[in-house]
């Protein structure tokens, strides 16, 4: 093997993960995307960010994007003398849109493109079982590698993932400010009764024959009762917004972790409180690919 000099451009999406009942494991890849271009150099490392994160995020070999090349370069056994990466980022950070995810599925496929032949060695599956590892949760991975809607789950020490296609409408309401994944996971209760937790194994059926043929069953099939409520002390104008679009007919959910909001509909961004921003969406069939 050897490297390609480059440059290279990636493209990655944003994801939503859960979508109400299907928490931990289904993903659905958005259609806002994250932009890096790496190219090999004689040394050093040399980042430039644009856009979300830009002056928060560190510009050393401890960025996202750089840890997770790093990581597939190892598996690779092959790395270039120094990297010149530069992201455009349009995925908001700590708001549940999977920017952390595509940080990572799009660092392993920039190491991939840099270096020749690394299909043969390091395939699409292997890349979403290093992303899993590195974020530690497969569920954004899954939808921002692989597009469409991702149903993850974890076999032994092996992520896998079952990909569908889907096509539905979708808004997604981000609040100014951030809430970090690990307080809202922080939230959680470490037991909860059988009755929600069948409750939501009964919804996350029903949402994946919506989500592919029944999308009248979408406000139905969006019910949660494990996650959403014990976060909402963390997010209370984003649990409110749920709620009101609800009691409307409108299937809504907290994106992720939140505390962004996902509707499953447009034309409703008029429901956006004051300062928030809010984005009309399709869902991304590709998910991460070399431009
Ligand atoms: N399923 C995860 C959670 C998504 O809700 O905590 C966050 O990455």
């Amino acid at each position: 093997m050897s490297i390609r000099r480059g440059p290279v451009t990636i493209r990655v999406p944003a994801s939503s993960a859960n979508l109400g009942p299907g928490f931990d494991a289904f993903g659905l890849a958005l259609s806002l995307h994250d932009e890096l271009t790496v190219e090999a150099i004689d040394e050093g490392l040399e980042i430039e960010v644009v856009g979300e994160g830009a002056g928060d995020v560190p510009l050393n070999a401890e960025h996202l994007v750089v840890r997770a090349m790093e990581a597939a370069f190892e598996l690779l056994a092959e790395r270039p003398a120094g990297l010149r990466l530069s992201c455009l980022n349009r995925i908001p950070h700590a708001r549940g849109l999977g920017s952390s995810s595509a940080a990572i599925v799009g660092g392993i496929a920039a190491a991939r493109a840099l270096v020749e032949g690394s299909d043969e060695r390091f395939d699409d599956l292997a890349a979403y079982q290093l992303a899993a590892d590195l974020e530690g949760h497969p569920d954004n991975v899954a939808a921002a590698q692989l597009g469409g809607f991702t149903i993850a789950w974890i076999e032994g020490a092996a992520a896998a993932v079952e990909r569908l296609d889907t096509d539905v409408p979708i808004t997604v309401f981000v609040p100014p400010e951030p809430v970090s994944t690990e307080r809202a996971r922080g939230l959680l209760p470490e037991t909860v009764l059988h009755a929600d937790a069948a409750a939501n194994a009964g919804r996350a059926a029903l949402l994946v024959a919506a989500l592919t043929g029944a999308p009248h069953r979408l406000i139905s099939a969006t019910e949660d009762r494990l996650h959403q409520a014990y976060r909402a002390e963390a997010m209370p104008a984003s649990y409110q917004l749920v709620r009101s679009l609800r009691v409307d007919g409108v299937p809504t959910v907290i994106s992720g972790a939140g505390p962004t909001v996902l509707a499953f509909a447009r034309g409703i961004t008029d429901a956006a409180p004051a300062g928030w921003t809010v984005h009309e969406l399709d869902v991304d069939p590709e998910g991460v690919r070399v431009l």
